[in-house]
Protein backbone atom coordinates (compact mmCIF):
# COMPACT_ATOMS: atom_id res chain seq x y z
CA UNK A 1 0.00 0.00 0.00
CA UNK A 2 1.34 3.39 -0.38
CA UNK A 3 0.95 5.58 2.44
CA UNK A 4 1.50 9.55 2.99
CA UNK A 5 2.09 10.40 6.71
CA UNK A 6 3.01 13.79 7.81
CA UNK A 7 4.99 14.63 10.68
CA UNK A 8 7.31 11.54 11.02
CA UNK A 9 10.44 13.36 12.99
CA UNK A 10 9.15 12.00 16.18
CA UNK A 11 6.09 10.72 18.57
CA UNK A 12 3.21 8.65 16.79
CA UNK A 13 4.55 9.73 12.95
CA UNK A 14 7.57 8.19 13.80
CA UNK A 15 6.11 5.21 15.59
CA UNK A 16 3.96 4.69 12.99
CA UNK A 17 6.44 5.04 9.36
CA UNK A 18 8.72 2.63 11.25
CA UNK A 19 5.77 0.12 11.87
CA UNK A 20 4.18 0.51 8.48
CA UNK A 21 7.54 0.70 6.63
CA UNK A 22 8.78 -2.68 8.11
CA UNK A 23 5.49 -4.06 7.51
CA UNK A 24 6.77 -3.72 3.90
CA UNK A 25 4.50 -1.17 3.23
CA UNK A 26 5.26 2.45 0.45
CA UNK A 27 5.88 4.95 3.39
CA UNK A 28 6.71 8.91 2.67
CA UNK A 29 6.56 11.03 5.41
CA UNK A 30 6.65 14.69 5.99
CA UNK A 31 9.29 16.44 8.11
CA UNK A 32 10.09 20.32 8.07
CA UNK A 33 13.83 19.54 8.30
CA UNK A 34 15.38 16.14 7.53
CA UNK A 35 16.45 14.34 10.36
CA UNK A 36 19.27 12.85 11.62
CA UNK A 37 17.78 9.71 12.34
CA UNK A 38 16.03 8.52 8.92
CA UNK A 39 13.86 5.46 9.26
CA UNK A 40 14.95 2.80 6.75
CA UNK A 41 12.56 2.08 3.73
CA UNK A 42 10.85 5.67 4.40
CA UNK A 43 10.47 8.36 1.65
CA UNK A 44 10.90 11.61 3.33
CA UNK A 45 9.58 15.08 1.75
CA UNK A 46 9.83 18.36 3.16
CA UNK A 47 6.13 20.32 4.53
CA UNK A 48 5.77 23.12 6.60
CA UNK A 49 2.67 22.88 8.14
CA UNK A 50 2.90 26.61 8.83
CA UNK A 51 3.16 27.33 5.37
CA UNK A 52 0.20 26.47 2.26
CA UNK A 53 2.81 26.76 -0.01
CA UNK A 54 5.15 24.01 1.77
CA UNK A 55 2.06 21.99 2.04
CA UNK A 56 1.26 22.11 -1.63
CA UNK A 57 4.95 22.26 -2.54
CA UNK A 58 5.18 18.76 -0.21
CA UNK A 59 1.92 17.63 -1.68
CA UNK A 60 3.18 17.51 -5.07
CA UNK A 61 6.80 16.03 -4.34
CA UNK A 62 5.07 13.68 -2.69
CA UNK A 63 2.61 12.68 -5.72
CA UNK A 64 5.51 12.12 -7.74
CA UNK A 65 6.92 9.59 -5.27
CA UNK A 66 3.43 7.41 -5.00
CA UNK A 67 2.61 8.26 -8.76
CA UNK A 68 -0.47 10.09 -7.93
CA UNK A 69 -2.15 6.48 -6.27
CA UNK A 70 -2.47 7.19 -2.47
CA UNK A 71 -4.13 4.55 -0.87
CA UNK A 72 -4.20 6.38 2.65
CA UNK A 73 -2.83 9.87 3.84
CA UNK A 74 -2.41 9.99 7.11
CA UNK A 75 -2.59 13.43 8.66
CA UNK A 76 -0.53 13.16 12.06
CA UNK A 77 1.16 16.40 12.29
CA UNK A 78 0.17 18.89 14.78
CA UNK A 79 0.73 20.80 18.30
CA UNK A 80 -0.71 22.47 21.51
CA UNK A 81 -0.57 26.18 21.92
CA UNK A 82 -2.00 26.12 25.94
CA UNK A 83 -3.11 29.34 27.17
CA UNK A 84 -6.28 30.51 28.85
CA UNK A 85 -8.73 31.77 26.16
CA UNK A 86 -8.52 35.53 27.68
CA UNK A 87 -4.70 35.46 27.06
CA UNK A 88 -5.03 34.33 23.44
CA UNK A 89 -4.44 36.77 20.83
CA UNK A 90 -5.33 36.85 16.96
CA UNK A 91 -2.46 35.76 15.79
CA UNK A 92 -1.84 32.73 18.16
CA UNK A 93 -5.32 31.47 17.48
CA UNK A 94 -4.25 31.78 13.44
CA UNK A 95 -0.38 30.05 14.25
CA UNK A 96 -2.92 27.28 15.76
CA UNK A 97 -5.45 26.36 13.30
CA UNK A 98 -2.82 27.08 10.20
CA UNK A 99 -1.39 23.89 11.45
CA UNK A 100 -4.40 22.00 13.24
CA UNK A 101 -6.73 22.95 10.80
CA UNK A 102 -6.69 24.28 7.54
CA UNK A 103 -3.31 22.63 6.39
CA UNK A 104 -5.22 19.48 7.24
CA UNK A 105 -8.31 20.47 5.47
CA UNK A 106 -6.05 21.80 2.09
CA UNK A 107 -4.39 18.28 2.49
CA UNK A 108 -7.59 16.79 2.71
CA UNK A 109 -8.79 18.86 -0.17
CA UNK A 110 -5.73 17.31 -2.70
CA UNK A 111 -5.96 14.18 -1.93
CA UNK A 112 -9.72 14.07 -2.98
CA UNK A 113 -9.21 15.83 -6.20
CA UNK A 114 -5.86 13.42 -7.04
CA UNK A 115 -8.04 10.52 -5.97
CA UNK A 116 -11.41 10.84 -6.96
CA UNK A 117 -14.85 9.40 -5.33
CA UNK A 118 -14.63 6.39 -7.20
CA UNK A 119 -11.27 4.24 -6.22
CA UNK A 120 -11.01 3.13 -2.94
CA UNK A 121 -9.07 5.65 -0.15
CA UNK A 122 -8.23 6.43 3.33
CA UNK A 123 -7.59 9.52 5.64
CA UNK A 124 -6.89 9.28 8.52
CA UNK A 125 -6.75 12.17 11.07
CA UNK A 126 -4.98 12.34 14.18
CA UNK A 127 -7.20 14.13 16.18
CA UNK A 128 -7.60 13.75 20.26
CA UNK A 129 -9.86 13.45 23.35
CA UNK A 130 -9.91 17.37 23.22
CA UNK A 131 -11.83 17.19 19.90
CA UNK A 132 -14.91 16.20 21.59
CA UNK A 133 -14.03 17.60 25.60
CA UNK A 134 -12.77 20.72 26.91
CA UNK A 135 -9.83 21.42 29.12
CA UNK A 136 -9.10 24.78 31.02
CA UNK A 137 -5.83 26.73 29.11
CA UNK A 138 -6.14 24.40 26.02
CA UNK A 139 -8.77 26.92 24.26
CA UNK A 140 -6.65 26.74 20.92
CA UNK A 141 -5.65 23.26 20.50
CA UNK A 142 -9.60 22.38 21.81
CA UNK A 143 -10.90 24.72 19.33
CA UNK A 144 -9.02 23.89 16.86
CA UNK A 145 -9.57 19.75 17.06
CA UNK A 146 -13.48 20.45 17.87
CA UNK A 147 -13.24 22.21 14.26
CA UNK A 148 -11.45 19.45 12.42
CA UNK A 149 -13.97 16.61 14.24
CA UNK A 150 -17.08 19.47 13.00
CA UNK A 151 -15.17 19.06 9.59
CA UNK A 152 -14.58 15.43 9.27
CA UNK A 153 -18.27 14.60 10.25
CA UNK A 154 -19.11 16.75 7.49
CA UNK A 155 -17.04 15.36 5.05
CA UNK A 156 -18.13 11.65 6.00
CA UNK A 157 -21.66 12.64 5.03
CA UNK A 158 -20.75 14.08 1.63
CA UNK A 159 -18.63 10.98 0.62
CA UNK A 160 -21.55 9.04 1.68
CA UNK A 161 -24.11 10.82 -0.36
CA UNK A 162 -21.96 10.79 -3.30
CA UNK A 163 -21.04 6.68 -2.79
CA UNK A 164 -17.17 7.49 -2.47
CA UNK A 165 -15.11 4.73 -1.54
CA UNK A 166 -13.20 6.97 0.31
CA UNK A 167 -13.16 6.19 4.35
CA UNK A 168 -12.65 8.77 6.43
CA UNK A 169 -11.09 7.69 9.97
CA UNK A 170 -10.14 9.46 13.12
CA UNK A 171 -7.75 8.81 15.99
CA UNK A 172 -8.56 10.44 19.20
CA UNK A 173 -5.82 9.93 21.97
CA UNK A 174 -5.75 10.83 25.31
CA UNK A 175 -1.90 11.47 26.86
CA UNK A 176 0.64 9.72 24.38
CA UNK A 177 4.56 9.61 25.58
CA UNK A 178 5.43 12.26 22.96
CA UNK A 179 7.48 14.86 22.82
CA UNK A 180 4.00 17.05 22.31
CA UNK A 181 4.61 18.45 25.84
CA UNK A 182 8.29 19.87 25.37
CA UNK A 183 6.66 21.25 21.76
CA UNK A 184 3.27 22.96 24.33
CA UNK A 185 5.55 24.57 26.05
CA UNK A 186 8.05 26.32 24.01
CA UNK A 187 4.57 27.64 21.93
CA UNK A 188 3.52 28.74 25.17
CA UNK A 189 6.59 30.60 25.92
CA UNK A 190 6.52 31.77 22.61
CA UNK A 191 2.98 32.85 22.03
CA UNK A 192 1.29 33.91 25.08
CA UNK A 193 1.98 36.63 27.13
CA UNK A 194 0.59 35.42 30.76
CA UNK A 195 -2.28 37.44 32.63
CA UNK A 196 -1.43 37.57 36.17
CA UNK A 197 -5.07 36.04 37.08
CA UNK A 198 -3.41 32.67 36.06
CA UNK A 199 -0.21 33.07 37.26
CA UNK A 200 -0.08 30.05 39.88
CA UNK A 201 -1.95 28.01 37.75
CA UNK A 202 0.57 28.65 34.47
CA UNK A 203 3.62 27.93 36.93
CA UNK A 204 1.67 24.48 37.59
CA UNK A 205 1.54 24.16 33.67
CA UNK A 206 4.65 25.07 33.79
CA UNK A 207 6.06 22.70 35.93
CA UNK A 208 3.90 19.40 34.43
CA UNK A 209 4.89 19.94 30.52
CA UNK A 210 8.46 20.50 31.56
CA UNK A 211 8.51 17.18 33.58
CA UNK A 212 9.04 13.53 32.53
CA UNK A 213 7.12 12.08 34.54
CA UNK A 214 3.63 10.83 32.84
CA UNK A 215 0.06 9.95 34.43
CA UNK A 216 -0.34 6.25 34.73
CA UNK A 217 -2.92 6.53 31.85
CA UNK A 218 -0.26 7.67 29.34
CA UNK A 219 -0.13 5.21 26.68
CA UNK A 220 3.51 4.60 24.18
CA UNK A 221 3.48 6.09 20.87
CA UNK A 222 3.66 2.72 19.82
CA UNK A 223 0.38 1.76 20.66
CA UNK A 224 -1.26 4.52 18.49
CA UNK A 225 0.80 3.28 15.67
CA UNK A 226 -0.58 0.20 16.23
CA UNK A 227 -4.24 1.40 16.20
CA UNK A 228 -3.45 2.77 13.20
CA UNK A 229 -2.37 -0.24 11.28
CA UNK A 230 -6.03 -1.58 12.58
CA UNK A 231 -7.78 1.63 11.31
CA UNK A 232 -6.35 0.81 7.42
CA UNK A 233 -7.93 -2.91 7.45
CA UNK A 234 -11.55 -1.16 8.81
CA UNK A 235 -14.19 -1.60 6.26
CA UNK A 236 -16.60 1.47 7.33
CA UNK A 237 -15.87 5.08 8.66
CA UNK A 238 -14.63 4.75 12.62
CA UNK A 239 -13.40 6.77 15.40
CA UNK A 240 -10.81 5.35 17.64
CA UNK A 241 -10.65 6.45 21.26
CA UNK A 242 -7.35 5.33 22.74
CA UNK A 243 -6.63 5.76 26.26
CA UNK A 244 -9.40 4.75 29.03
CA UNK A 245 -9.61 8.23 30.15
CA UNK A 246 -10.76 8.94 26.65
CA UNK A 247 -13.47 6.07 26.72
CA UNK A 248 -14.31 7.81 29.69
CA UNK A 249 -14.69 10.89 28.75
CA UNK A 250 -16.83 9.90 25.49
CA UNK A 251 -19.17 8.31 27.99
CA UNK A 252 -19.73 11.29 30.21
CA UNK A 253 -19.68 13.79 27.24
CA UNK A 254 -23.04 12.08 26.15
CA UNK A 255 -24.74 11.61 29.29
CA UNK A 256 -23.95 14.87 31.36
CA UNK A 257 -25.12 18.32 31.56
CA UNK A 258 -22.81 20.86 30.76
CA UNK A 259 -22.65 22.12 34.27
CA UNK A 260 -21.01 18.70 35.39
CA UNK A 261 -19.02 18.58 32.50
CA UNK A 262 -17.52 21.79 33.04
CA UNK A 263 -17.01 20.83 36.93
CA UNK A 264 -15.02 17.67 35.77
CA UNK A 265 -13.19 20.00 33.34
CA UNK A 266 -12.20 22.59 35.63
CA UNK A 267 -10.63 19.83 37.66
CA UNK A 268 -8.41 18.81 35.07
CA UNK A 269 -4.62 19.57 35.20
CA UNK A 270 -3.15 23.06 34.51
N1 LIG B 1 0.95 13.15 22.66
C1 LIG B 1 -0.29 13.29 23.06
O1 LIG B 1 -0.57 13.22 24.27
C2 LIG B 1 -1.40 13.51 22.06
C3 LIG B 1 -2.73 13.38 22.50
C4 LIG B 1 -3.76 13.58 21.60
C5 LIG B 1 -3.48 13.90 20.29
N2 LIG B 1 -2.19 14.02 19.87
C6 LIG B 1 -1.96 14.38 18.47
O2 LIG B 1 -1.00 13.51 17.92
C7 LIG B 1 -0.36 14.17 16.81
C8 LIG B 1 1.12 13.85 16.85
O3 LIG B 1 1.70 14.40 18.00
P1 LIG B 1 2.74 13.60 18.92
O4 LIG B 1 2.09 13.34 20.21
O5 LIG B 1 3.35 12.47 18.17
O6 LIG B 1 3.81 14.77 19.21
P2 LIG B 1 5.28 15.07 18.64
O7 LIG B 1 6.23 14.03 19.09
O8 LIG B 1 5.53 16.49 19.03
O9 LIG B 1 5.12 14.95 17.06
C9 LIG B 1 4.44 15.93 16.32
C10 LIG B 1 4.87 15.83 14.87
O10 LIG B 1 4.14 16.83 14.13
C11 LIG B 1 5.11 17.69 13.49
N3 LIG B 1 4.66 19.06 13.42
C12 LIG B 1 4.19 19.83 14.45
N4 LIG B 1 3.91 21.06 14.00
C13 LIG B 1 4.23 21.06 12.68
C14 LIG B 1 4.17 22.05 11.66
N5 LIG B 1 3.72 23.28 11.90
N6 LIG B 1 4.59 21.71 10.42
C15 LIG B 1 5.03 20.46 10.16
N7 LIG B 1 5.11 19.49 11.07
C16 LIG B 1 4.71 19.80 12.32
C17 LIG B 1 6.36 17.60 14.35
O11 LIG B 1 7.47 18.04 13.59
P3 LIG B 1 8.67 18.90 14.26
O12 LIG B 1 9.61 17.89 14.84
O13 LIG B 1 9.26 19.64 13.10
O14 LIG B 1 8.06 19.81 15.27
C18 LIG B 1 6.36 16.11 14.68
O15 LIG B 1 6.85 15.37 13.60
C19 LIG B 1 -0.74 15.63 16.90
O16 LIG B 1 -1.69 15.96 15.92
C20 LIG B 1 -1.35 15.76 18.29
O17 LIG B 1 -2.34 16.77 18.32
C21 LIG B 1 -1.15 13.84 20.73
Amino acid sequence: MNVMITGISSGIGYETAKLLAGMGHNVVGTVRRFPIRRLPGVKYVLMDMDDSQSVSDGWNTCGAFFAHQLDVLFLNAGFGLPGAVEDLTGEALRHQFQCNFFSQQQLIRSYLAMNGHDRVGRIIVNSSVLGFFPAPYRGAYCASKFALEGMLGALRAELQKTNSKVLVHSLQPGPIKTRFRQRSLKEFEDHIQPSTRYASDYEKMRGRLASRHWDRTALEAKQAALKVEKMIAATNNTVYRMNIGTQIAWFLRRILSTTLITRIAAKGNP
